[in-house]
């Protein structure tokens, strides 16, 4: 199985670039800045992941991210996720970044974005792998926050596919945003939207009639709602799923208990993904993997994952008949 797993070709729906800093970059790039980080080792901020819940994770991911200053260093972190995810036969990466967690840091909005993209072309040339990037705001800051950051982009509309939402999701639901992503769609931004990880199923529903996603980034909880399942399998919609980041934030207590075959089996449109690597154990075939031995998917049923990804991706159809 793991054979297979490995020669798959996979698309990455659901990847927060800035949850791809692996604490050895970390490090490094700490000490080329002059910044600190609160952990005396590689091995210490290794075992600092270890989460009770998704704002545990999240303190720790918004701290890490302070090394990350210079064009270059958003450049070498991209690049170095790009390899890693075409060393798995990733053939297509749709990549969320936050904004909002660099320009607090007087990181100018370009700064980031020169550097996420000059890598992405790099993947293209170098790794073949092509990509998108997708803009999320983050839920915990204010819905004025978002427009802000909504108009820094706007000069960039054509490098950045859509917006998405990320951060805090209880007591953040997508109501909150509902003129901001009307904006976004006015201006041709394809959506997306974190919901149902450790919120409400009535966050996915907002997410649909509210925000008008196209896809829900989790959408695990989805399954404590019959009806929710029944209109999501109805309508299609992709539930960019993360195995590893829902036992690690303990959403599951034990991947035994995840409810990813049960998804496919109710005909929803679900993807593996890995969020954020390193803080969970691993990229996307270790996900695939995890989920394989767990839960006892059968071969056709990771190949079936494995087409979701393509069918659930902003491709054009050509471009996905070309990697399928
Ligand atoms: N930001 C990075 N990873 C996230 C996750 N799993 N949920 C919400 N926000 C995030
Ligand atoms: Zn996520």
């Amino acid at each position: 199985m793991d054979d297979l797993i490995a020669t798959l070709p996979k698309a990455e729906l659901h990847l927060h670039i800035e949850g791809t800093l692996e604490p050895e970059l970390a490090f490094q790039l700490a000490d080329k800045n002059g910044i600190s980080l609160p952990f005396a080792s590689v091995d210490a901020m290794r075992a600092a992941y270890d989460f009770q819940d998704l704002q545990s994770f999240l303190d720790l991911y918004y701290a890490s991210i302070s090394v990350v200053c210079t064009e270059e260093d958003f450049h070498e972190l991209t690049l170095a996720y790009l390899k890693k995810a075409a060393s798995q036969n990733v053939r297509h990466t749709e990549i969320f970044f936050d904004p909002q967690s660099h320009l607090p840091r007087e990181i100018p909005f370009e700064t980031m974005l020169s550097g996420i993209t000059s890598a992405l072309k790099r993947g293209e040339t170098e790794l073949g792998i092509s990509s998108r990037l997708i803009l999320c705001f983050l839920r915990h800051l204010s819905a004025e926050s978002a427009q802000e950051t909504l108009q820094l982009a706007l000069p960039f509309r054509d490098q950045i596919i859509g917006v998405g939402l990320d951060s805090s999701e209880l007591g953040h639901p997508p109501s909150k945003f509902v003129n901001v992503f009307e904006e976004a769609r006015r201006h041709g931004f394809r959506v997306v939207c974190h919901a149902g990880e450790e919120g409400p199923p009535e966050y996915i529903t907002e997410a649909l009639d509210l925000l008008h996603a196209e896809r829900i980034d989790h959408g695990v909880r989805c399954m404590e709602d019959p009806a929710l399942v029944e209109r999501l399998a109805a309508e299609q919609i992709p539930l960019t799923v993360c195995p590893l980041s829902n036992v690690r934030l303990c959403v599951f207590k034990e991947m035994s208990e995840h409810p990813l075959k049960r998804m496919l089996e109710a005909g929803l449109l679900v993807t593996v993904n890995s969020d954020d690597p390193p803080y969970f154990g691993g990229y996307v075939n270790e996900n695939f993997t995890a989920v394989q031995q767990a839960l006892n998917l059968s071969r056709s049923e990771l190949i079936q994952l494995a087409r979701n990804s393509f069918t659930a991706s902003f491709l054009s159809e050509p471009e996905k008949q070309k990697l399928l």
